[in-house]
């Protein structure tokens, strides 16, 4: 398998801050945007979603008392895996479990990175269980698991650029987490503070697009976070709030590929317009949970590339 594989570019030591931050992103953003991207094939985790629906409002997208179609929910889902699969990518699936409607949201389930995977803790009590089902996949997958010590919602929250390990708090990771994140898997952690209901977790509101660059709304987070996004991505992509509001930011990347919601044409079209082949799918079922793509995707990291 190869996996993450991409020839890393240049890395010179320099005094020049910029250089320092292009150092921890992985490299400088190339400067001719026409250039063609490149693809990583990627293993994901998937959870089918047998038991798909919305039982509670853990927030502001879901209705309890809005009917949701389970059958249309699983073809929407099996779309996205097809996708995936059509693309190249490995994708591995987790039995999903009764009485646990959300597990469809893979991202949730854990962060893994180099082989390592540190467990989510929930919030809410309605999605706890869903911990202990992804943790044990992770360890017969022969992943090592380290155990939450803070909530933590997977890769919800935590978003891997590069070295760098965007974290966002706010409304489900704490800040607490964001340190032990930093200490179980080693890279820099940079806070990111989430201030919209409806962009609850940071992939809601960012999209990690390469090694290099994201997409994001700058409205979904505080004037500081926004500050600090504009120093590490300069030329980031900007989604704009109607974007957002179809979930168009919860993408899943293979540096190439931009798998995204089809409602979002705006941020399709720039992303186009930067390089990236864009997929649409429609989740329109999922997003009555607030899930997208990349909700339900989880990347696992394993510890090495293997040329
Ligand atoms: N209903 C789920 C929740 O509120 C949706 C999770 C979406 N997952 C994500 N990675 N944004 O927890």
């Amino acid at each position: 398998m190869t996996l993450d594989a991409i020839p890393r570019p240049e890395r010179g030591d320099s005094a020049d801050p910029g250089r320092s931050l292009d150092r921890l992103r992985g490299g400088p953003t190339p400067s001719d945007p026409a250039q063609p991207r490149q693809q990583t094939r990627r293993r994901y985790l998937m959870c089918r979603p047998t038991y798909f629906a919305v039982t509670y409002a853990i927030n502001p997208w879901m209705d309890p008392t809005a009917p949701v179609d389970t059958a249309l929910a699983l073809r929407q889902w099996e779309t996205l895996r097809q996708t995936y699969l059509d693309l190249g990518h490995i994708v591995d699936e987790i039995e999903p479990l009764p009485g646990l409607p959300d597990m469809v949201f893979a991202a949730n389930g854990a962060t893994v990175i180099d082989g390592r995977a540190l467990a989510a803790q929930f919030r809410d009590p309605e999605r706890a269980d869903e911990a202990p089902a992804y943790a044990a996949w992770l360890d017969r997958a022969g992943f090592e698991v380290h155990e939450a010590k803070h909530v933590n919602e997977g890769e919800g929250d935590l978003l891997l650029v590069g070295d760098l390990l965007l974290a966002g708090t706010g409304f489900r990771t704490s800040h607490a987490a964001h340190a032990h994140v930093q200490e179980v898997f080693g890279r820099p952690v940079v806070t990111l503070q989430l201030v919209d209901p409806r962009f609850y977790h940071l992939d809601t509101a960012l999209c990690v697009l390469d090694d290099r660059t994201v997409a994001y709304l700058p409205e979904a987070f505080s004037p500081g976070s926004r500050a600090v996004l504009r120093r590490l991505f300069p030329d980031a992509v900007l989604a704009t709030p109607a974007d957002a509001a179809v979930l168009g930011l919860n993408a899943v990347s293979d540096g190439r590929h931009v798998v995204l919601p089809a409602q979002a044409t705006g941020l399709s079209a720039a992303l186009r317009d930067r390089g990236y082949d864009t997929i649409g799918v429609d989740l329109s079922e999922l997003r009555k949970a607030g899930g997208g793509p990349k909700c339900c995707t989880l990347v696992l990291r394993e510890r090495e590339a293997i040329k």
